[in-house]
């Protein structure tokens, strides 16, 4: 098996680095051509079928995470960002990680959550209605899905509940539907819209909307990672990590940033593999304040030999089948460097890539704080940008770290003078 532990993989050319995630991957040369040629991906005539009003497309950098083990298997890991720092320190998070076997994650079977709501009913009398009638509901939603019926997988749940508001009782009825491998809007919207006239019909109410939530908590993926104590830095640095969780964990300033930092893994991994980041992000946010107050989304502690203990547990609703991930060339490729099998393993992947971003930004903050690392990427680009040459960049890098002058100006002034 692949290992995706790659030694020195930053300081490589893009060409090899194109040579050993082709390799990792088996990548076809047509699929590496992509990602060399067609900058960003898609083509106008691809973006004006997406979206609407479109005039042109936006790329951003595609870069790879490494030294990723998860559940036992080598990964690295696409993402699509555009904040310097955060591939690497997913990268260190994760070697850190491995140590110790890596990560440990589990996902939950793919259930999306459809909601209707009845308005109009007596609302008891409705639910015993809908119980008894569960059958012929489940049969009409599951009459939308040919392709999930024959998985013997769609619609299995009906649950009902009333909402007291301001406008008066209303009646939710929930379609709890295994959607497998798709993230699964579409088809919950489906069923939930072909449903609502037999639930009118049941309950004598008018249905107003038929949606999914995304507040996906039947889909929840918890990870687990064991970051041992020398590597940290020692003990003293593994308390002030958990020091650092308890203030994110019990003020809601540093929980948002404490979670945007999580969600900077998350997501570049969902832009890369085309997920529905916007949904990931509402669901993650809504289950950090299920406690009634914000909190950290990741919990932070030591075992009993002083090694640091992250857990992160969050509602992640991905898919590998649908959406934009069978469209776009680029989000293809990156689902093929990423070889998950299922929207459960990518959501493990996602979850395992926020926990060591998580890791790295609070031993970073914990410690030297983020500057420091931050400064010297920046550094390095700015030294590619005035056109240094490869074997250039580390002796104009280390010059302008030492006279803590970081600039494109000061770049171009150490590589006349080289
Ligand atoms: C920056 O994008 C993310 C951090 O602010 C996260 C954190 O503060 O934990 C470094």
């Amino acid at each position: 098996m692949a290992d995706s532990s790659i030694s020195k993989f930053f300081e490589k050319s893009r060409k090899d680095r194109l040579d050993i995630i082709g390799n990792f991957a088996n990548l076809s040369e047509e699929e590496l051509n992509t990602l060399e040629n067609v900058n960003g991906g898609i083509s106008f005539d691809k973006a004006d079928k997406m979206i609407e009003n479109a005039i042109g497309t936006f790329s951003l950098p595609l870069g790879i995470a490494t030294n990723f083990k998860i559940n036992n298997k080598d990964y690295v890991v696409p993402m699509v960002i555009e904040e310097p720092s955060v591939i690497a320190a997913a990268s260190k998070g994760a070697k850190v990680a491995r140590i110790k076997g890596g990560f440990e994650v589990t996902a939950d079977e793919s259930y999306s959550i459809g909601q209707i709501q009845i308005l109009n009913t007596d609302t008891n009398v409705a639910i015993k209605k809908i119980h008894e009638q569960t059958n012929e509901i489940l049969e009409l939603a599951n009459s939308k899905s040919n392709t999930l019926s024959k998985m013997n997988k769609g619609a299995k749940e009906i649950t009902c509940k009333e909402i007291d508001t301001p406008a008066g009782s209303m009646l939710i009825v929930e379609l709890l539907i295994d959607v497998g491998d798709a993230m699964g809007a579409n088809v919950t919207n489906t069923m939930c819209e072909a449903v609502s006239p037999l639930l009118e019909k049941i309950t004598g109410g008018k249905a107003l909307l038929r949606i999914l939530s995304n507040y996906s908590t039947r889909r929840m993926v918890k990870a687990k990672a064991i970051f041992e104590k020398e590597s940290v830095g020692g003990e003293a640095v593994v308390d002030n990590i958990i020091l650092a969780f308890e203030f994110a964990d019990n003020d809601v300033y540093r929980a948002v940033t404490h979670n945007k930092g999580i969600m900077n893994g998350i997501i570049s991994v969902a832009n890369a593999v085309g997920q529905d980041s916007r949904a990931i992000e509402a669901a993650a946010n809504a289950y950090a304040a299920i406690s009634g107050k914000y909190r950290s989304l990741s919990k932070w502690s030591k075992d009993d030999d002083g090694n640091l203990v992250g857990i992160l547990e969050i509602p992640l609703s991905v898919g590998i089948v649908g959406g934009i991930a069978n469209v776009h060339p680029v989000a293809k490729i990156c689902a093929k460097i990423l070889n998950v099998e299922s929207a459960q393993e990518l959501a493990c992947v996602m979850t395992a890539t926020g926990l060591a971003q998580n890791y790295s930004a609070i031993r970073a903050l914990s410690t030297e704080g983020i500057q420091k690392g931050h400064m010297r990427l920046h550094a390095r680009n700015l030294a590619a940008a005035a056109g240094a040459t490869p074997d250039q960049i580390d002796q104009i890098v280390e010059k302008m770290v030492q006279a803590n002058s970081i600039s494109l100006d000061k770049a171009k002034e150490l590589l006349h003078q080289i």
